[in-house]
């Protein structure tokens, strides 16, 4: 049950970064793990000779930053920045940033079926965020992005910046012979093959703040015609 109104004062971009900064305040860096979901496809033990059938899959990943209005903003930087800093317009879409091994499951998932949603719960503010949207994923192979949805953005430079801010234990896990020895860090500055980057064009946002005992329900942001619109839904 939803009516539309228009709320563009409230975009749901500048909730987010709020409710990131002020928990992150409290809590610090936890407030980055997000719950992704994908859909993956599984035999159905009942009968193994049915075709796979779909099956929701969700697991913890660190948020690693967004792109809005062709700029990327890593997560660290944009949750210390001023309220409205992301110059995005009403009509400019919104890419969550997330990094993976592409040896994961998740990978084939979301090229399998790019739909996907992510939910965040804010403990210290009581509100949950879940956003839907389009995943993708970049790889080394500059060709595979090139039906990418932004033209703008270089998604490439994206992935190679996300491989320079990851720490040098952080890259070791994307080598090929895992070894507890100090690799040299010569050999972790080249990106590693399997090191992916995923992005999630948001394209409906649910946010239910709890604190808000009046209504109890919750804002939703719903993309249509290229534009985030604000509808207040109630239970
Ligand atoms: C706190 C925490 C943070 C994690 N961050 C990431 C991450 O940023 N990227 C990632 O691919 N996996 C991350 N993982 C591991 C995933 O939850 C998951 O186990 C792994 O990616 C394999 O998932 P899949 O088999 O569904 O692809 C994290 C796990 C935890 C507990």
């Amino acid at each position: 049950m939803s009516t539309m109104s228009t709320m563009s004062a409230h975009r749901w971009i500048d909730r987010l970064h709020a409710s990131l900064a002020s928990n992150f305040a409290v809590l610090g860096h936890p407030v980055k793990y997000v719950q992704l979901a994908t859909c993956g496809t599984i035999s159905t033990p009942a009968s193994p000779l049915q075709s796979p059938s779909w099956a929701p899959r969700v697991r913890t990943v660190v948020f690693r930053g967004l792109v809005a209005n062709g700029t990327a903003h890593f997560a660290d930087d944009w949750i210390k920045t001023s309220p409205h800093s992301v110059a995005a317009a009403q009509d400019e879409l919104v890419h969550l940033l997330f990094v993976t091994d592409l040896r994961t499951r998740k990978v084939t998932e979301i090229k399998d079926n790019p739909l996907v949603e992510v939910c965040w719960y804010f403990s210290h503010s009581r509100e949950q965020f879940r956003l839907s949207g389009v995943g993708v994923v970049v790889d080394g192979n500059a060709s595979t992005v090139s039906t990418a949805t932004s033209s703008k953005v270089n998604w490439q430079q994206v992935r190679e910046r996300m491989w320079a801010v990851q720490s040098p234990a952080a890259k070791q896990t994307y080598l090929d012979s895992k070894t507890s020895d100090a690799v040299p860090s010569s050999d972790l500055a080249k990106v590693s093959s399997h090191f992916g980057l995923v992005y999630v064009t948001v394209n409906h946002v649910d946010h239910l703040d709890l604190r808000n005992a009046e209504s109890q329900g919750s804002t939703v942001w719903a993309l249509r015609q290229g534009e985030y619109h604000a509808l207040r839904s109630t239970l």
